[in-house]
């Protein structure tokens, strides 16, 4: 049996799949079963920042692997205690404590069980479009009804309100809102930047009345928009951030930074059990080192601004928009993105969809600058055939 026939036997059903088994990754560049390469600007939807297989981070998980793997958090731990420490360090203002999970969806799923703990509020304001994971408080905060749909009802208190619109959210904020949750750029809602005023006035707005500002980095952390943090393009700093994807090059992780508003925290209030594990501390330690000690940040903002002037060029009737902040790009198409989707595979480029109607380009920050013109060149094709 092949490998897609074998996945199609056994597999949940809950994915969309596409016909290719990817075997091998290296870069920027994944591998299929017949030795194809493919530009891949999925990335592990965009986890791949320092690229696929990084030797740093390879290294320190063969090594941590043949110290420790596992390690629950009521023990104290060498690696961990240094990752805490370096997130700190490379965190915005005030950002001092960590709580370590698994994914994204458990990091703003900590951070809203964290807001309630320490406002004794249970209301949360999300923004349309917003998409936050698939555990059932983050759905609760993410807005696209066919995720949320087959699973109603959610928790109750969540209302959502039009992104980057500052008197929608005076409005819906009261004094019984726990948290403001938002995206610093609206990644699957269609890469949506929020702009400086609409940001700084939610975190005064959640001053003011006693909320905590979540910001929601799982896709625009570590370098992705071409800062560390897209916090740091505004001076923004929320009470609770929330990270995963790219933090351990691959291996799983997620992490919520904590500030001084956030408190009531008393032992076995929270937890996971392979949270902190040393083996996914390790790797992050090596992928943090990496991504400050080759400025992954500044690549991913030259080589981003020269792919959105390159895209933006592209004359193709079917393209609305080029938009994008660092190499966090999308091409909103007048048209259905999927079929586009398919023939940039076929044509040697991997990219993901942001809502019906956008292409999204999430590639590693390590792509070369061949790669990116290559991917670039391959997309103007596409779209102009
Ligand atoms: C902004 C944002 N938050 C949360 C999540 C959920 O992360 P995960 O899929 O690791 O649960 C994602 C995933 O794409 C995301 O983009």
């Amino acid at each position: 049996m092949s490998i897609i026939e074998l996945e199609n036997k056994y597999t949940s059903g809950v994915y969309p799949k596409r016909e290719v088994a990817i075997v091998r990754g290296e870069g920027a560049r994944v591998w299929d079963e017949q030795g194809r390469s493919y530009i891949d600007c999925v990335a592990g939807h965009g986890v791949a920042i320092v690229g696929h297989c990084n030797p740093a981070v390879v290294d320190a998980v063969c090594q941590q692997a043949h110290t420790l793997i596992t390690c629950p958090e009521i023990f104290y731990n060498d690696v961990r205690a240094r990752l805490m420490e370096r997130l700190a360090a490379l965190a915005p203002d005030g950002l001092q404590r960590v709580f370590l999970c698994n994914s994204g969806t458990e990091a703003v799923e900590a951070a809203l069980k964290l807001a309630r703990l320490s406002t004794g509020r249970t209301c949360v304001v999300a923004t349309m479009r917003g998409f936050h994971g698939r555990t059932m408080g983050a759905l609760s905060a993410t807005w696209e009804p066919k995720y949320r749909e087959p699973y109603e009802p959610l928790l109750p208190g969540f209302r959502h309100v039009p992104y980057n619109n500052l008197d929608a959210l005076r409005n819906a904020v009261d004094e019984k809102t726990g948290a403001v949750l938002l995206e610093v750029v609206q990644g699957e809602g269609g890469v949506n930047a929020g702009s400086r005023e609409y940001l700084l006035g939610a975190q005064e707005l959640c001053e003011q009345s006693g909320a905590l500002l979540i910001i929601d980095e799982v896709q625009t952390g570590l370098g992705r928009t071409g800062k560390l943090f897209a916090c740091e393009y505004h001076g923004l700093i929320p009470d609770l951030l929330c990270l995963a994807k790219g933090l351990a090059g691959g291996v799983p992780i997620g992490a919520v930074l904590m500030g001084p508003r956030v408190c009531n925290i008393q032992p076995g209030v929270h937890g996971t059990t392979f949270g902190g594990n040393s083996l996914a501390a390790a790797a992050a330690l090596a992928a943090l080192d990496y991504i400050v000690q080759n400025d992954l940040p500044g690549q991913s903002a030259r080589k981003g601004a020269w792919a959105l002037e390159r895209l933006g060029r592209i004359q193709a009737r079917v393209i609305r928009e080029v938009r994008g902040l660092g190499l966090m790009i999308g091409i909103e198409l007048r048209q259905k993105a999927t079929p586009y989707l398919r023939t940039l595979m076929e044509e040697g480029v991997l990219a993901l969809p942001a809502g019906p109607t956008v292409v999204r380009l999430l590639p590693p920050l390590v792509i070369t600058e061949q790669d990116l013109a290559e991917a670039c060149d391959t997309i103007e094709r596409v779209l102009t055939a």
